[in-house]
């Protein structure tokens, strides 16, 4: 039986290079209130490349993981796997009273699961986002996550609603904002200093060139030959109009490079240490970027295209048209009030869309509700304002 303390003893789960700008925010405005908490940060290593991982520590001032797991990859299983029974070993010695899980990763569903068969509170932040797509492994993952969770902080009202549907009672729900906007509203500054567009060639005395910005990383669009061809093929035919810079996440690169479509882009492999000698180059390919970087990047762009979830989301804060090249999407409320678009993955489609996005440049449109940078305060308000979470190890 774990001895009283008038601390809560939290642990806070990253693993994969979105779950670092959301815990962020938490960690800092729960350190204000030492008489209340004490965190542990425990990175699982799903991500483990300095650039999906340490380049966030260092941007995001995040303080070094008391715990690293170590995982790496792996089958969803065999990651998913080896996550659980890390983690039990870790919540059987540190007897945390609250587990904080973020998203809809590996890691976010493995850990919750530990925990809940341990009988520990668990708070999901991000909950009810639903794609309505179960052959997508991040919708299983926030589903289960969300039916397990004893604190459900959502980012939109609609989450609300989803999870009141899958029968979760409703004072476990918490409609707060959203934790990422909360971490680009105080970087977007300092991302200013990034000298990332200089790097790229893309401004000259204070002239900034026209571009686009691409991301890809989905299974759905980059493990099957046939789809990232006609991707790749779209960004081809766009690049005639405009430049596009593509930092590309590592399973992708691995991917073109399987599928021997190499030809279809410029691929820098060396840019973060040496540059570009030739900036003329029409898809460029980079490797993935830091969050400072990513965001001044992002935040210059013409248009972003992307099948990634928060970019949907940081775009519609920036009021930069966003491309969501998928069929759906989790984060209907970017598409309702932001500047997102979903357009799936069909080449056609792509180009033309993309055409006439870059023809009447005029995106500007709402900012979600709670959408401002104080989610985090919200979030450890309503936690602090519990009576205290009983640990039943
Ligand atoms: C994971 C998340 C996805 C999120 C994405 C952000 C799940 C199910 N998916 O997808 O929701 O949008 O992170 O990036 O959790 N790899 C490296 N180095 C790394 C990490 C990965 O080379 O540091 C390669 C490995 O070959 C690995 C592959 O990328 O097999 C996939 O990594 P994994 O963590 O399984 O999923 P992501 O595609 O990154």
């Amino acid at each position: 039986m774990k001895k009283y303390s008038n601390l809560t003893k939290v642990i806070h789960i990253v693993g994969a290079r979105p779950n670092f700008m959301k815990i962020a925010p938490l960690m800092e405005e729960m350190s204000k209130y030492p008489q209340y908490f004490d965190q542990l940060l425990l990175h699982t290593g799903q991500h483990y490349d300095d650039e999906m991982s340490k380049s966030f520590f260092d941007d995001l001032r995040l303080t070094k993981p008391d715990v690293y797991l170590g995982v790496g990859s792996g089958t969803h299983s065999e990651q998913t796997g080896k996550i659980m029974i890390e983690f039990e070993r870790v919540c059987l010695q540190e007897k945390p009273d609250l587990v904080i899980v973020v998203g809809d990763v590996n890691s976010t569903i493995a850990c919750a699961i530990v925990a809940a068969k341990l009988c520990i509170p668990i708070a999901h932040i991000e909950a009810g986002l639903r794609s309505f797509d179960r052959t997508m492994p991040e919708e299983i993952n926030r589903v289960l996550t969300d039916q397990i969770s004893d604190y459900l902080f959502t980012t939109c009202e609609d989450a609300n609603q989803n999870l009141i549907k899958e029968g979760i009672t409703e004072n476990k729900i918490f409609f707060v904002g959203n934790v990422m906007i909360d971490t680009l509203l105080s970087h977007i500054e300092i991302a200013k200093n990034s000298n990332i567009l200089e790097k790229l060639g893309l401004r000259k005395n204070n002239k900034i060139k026209k571009y686009a910005v691409v991301t890809l990383h989905r299974p759905s669009n980059v493990d099957n030959p046939k789809i990232l061809m006609g991707i790749l093929n779209a960004l081809n035919e766009l690049a005639k109009e405009i430049p596009l810079i593509f930092p590309a996440h590592p399973r992708t690169i691995k991917q073109i490079r399987n599928f021997k479509h190499q030809e279809m882009v410029n691929h820098e492999e060396n840019f973060l240490s040496e540059g570009l000698n030739n900036t003329n180059r029409n898809v460029l390919t980079i490797p993935p970027l830091g969050y400072l970087d990513f965001l001044c990047l992002m935040s210059n762009a013409a248009i972003v295209l992307t099948d990634s979830g928060g970019i949907q989301e940081e775009t519609t804060v920036l009021g930069i048209p966003c491309l969501t090249l998928r069929n759906n999407t989790e984060r209907p409320i970017t598409v309702k009030e932001g500047t997102n678009i979903v357009v799936g993955n069909n080449p056609d489609n792509i180009i033309n869309t993309a055409l006439s996005v870059l023809k009447n440049q005029n995106s500007r449109k709402k900012i979600p509700k709670y959408w401002d940078g104080k989610a985090a305060e919200r979030i450890v308000k309503i936690l602090s304002s519990k009576p205290r979470l009983l640990n039943v190890l």
